[in-house]
């Protein structure tokens, strides 16, 4: 600052924070993942204690001599109840454990395709045209074929629901796609849907944010998006200015192995 009081030069520390904001919504949804998954193991977990107690309770009011022979029937009846409700509770519970990927290499074009032709009819009902383009030689990745036909069936669906007055077209694209996290491959679903307002695209997401759909569940994109996480890829949706939304899946072509 010159004598005078005139500022001549000034240090500034710019920081880009759109980087750490995307950084801080990914921590954020992998936590709400974790935290759905944490609350329903746990629920599950919890309700089998009690249930055990009745089980074996009733296992043994059923064994009693002393009780009339119907009251002994009943008490049996409550304890293959609670071992039918118990052995659910074990099934879901291990489903819930997070379990690896059966990985084996996978054409996106065919695996489309396949969603395309399971979809036909409702595709039809609903006037909706869809149309699969390329952009040159598109490589196979290595993948779970399961999941990723649903990731991909999930946001057709959300493509068909938002065109479900008055029909319109789906485009999906593919393309050789490479990015600093690798060589990969890109898949574009636009749809002549309303589109999303910016508001809402803020929201979408959170596990269990539906809108506008009268059976919606809102996990449809929470689903796809972990995933697409789970394969190292990315998923986007965005609602361009000319309307409609573009949902685009970027997978690599490779999964790399844990390190040990
Ligand atoms: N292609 C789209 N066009 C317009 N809105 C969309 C589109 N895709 C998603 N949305 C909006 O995002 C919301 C969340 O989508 P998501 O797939 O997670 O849940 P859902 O479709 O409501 O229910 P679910 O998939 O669990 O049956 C939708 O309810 C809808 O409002
Ligand atoms: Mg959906």
């Amino acid at each position: 600052m010159d004598p005078d009081g005139t500022i001549r030069y000034f240090l500034a520390i710019l920081t880009d924070l759109s980087e750490r904001e995307r950084l801080l919504e990914a921590l954020r949804h992998t936590e709400q993942i974790r935290l759905v998954g944490q609350l329903a193991g746990g629920l599950l977990h919890e309700i089998r204690n009690p249930l055990i107690g009745i089980g074996s309770l009733a296992d043994h009011m059923g064994q009693s001599r002393e009780l009339p022979e119907t009251l002994r029937r009943q008490a049996s009846l409550i304890t293959r109840e609670a071992r039918r409700i118990d052995e659910l509770l074990e099934s879901h519970l291990s489903q819930l454990r997070p379990r690896s990927f059966d990985l084996s290499e996978i054409s996106l074009d065919e695996l489309i395709r396949d969603a395309q032709s399971l979809l036909s009819e409702t595709f039809k009902k609903r006037q909706v045209t869809v149309r699969i383009t390329h952009a040159g030689e598109v490589p196979p990745v290595e993948g779970a074929r399961g999941p990723l036909q649903q990731v991909f069936l999930n946001l057709a669906m959300n493509a068909l629901d938002a065109m479900s007055s008055g029909g319109g077209s789906l485009e999906i694209h593919l393309s050789r796609e490479d990015r600093p996290a690798g060589e990969g491959v890109s898949v574009c679903l636009k749809d002549t849907g309303p589109g999303i307002s910016p508001a809402l695209l803020k929201r979408i997401n959170e596990p269990f944010f539906t809108h506008g759909k009268a059976k919606g569940v809102g996990l449809g994109l929470t689903i796809c998006r972990d995933i697409v996480d789970r394969h190292r890829g990315h998923l986007l949706i965005d609602s361009p200015g000319e309307g409609g939304v573009r949902a685009t899946v970027w997978l690599p072509l490779r999964q790399e192995q844990e390190s040990p």
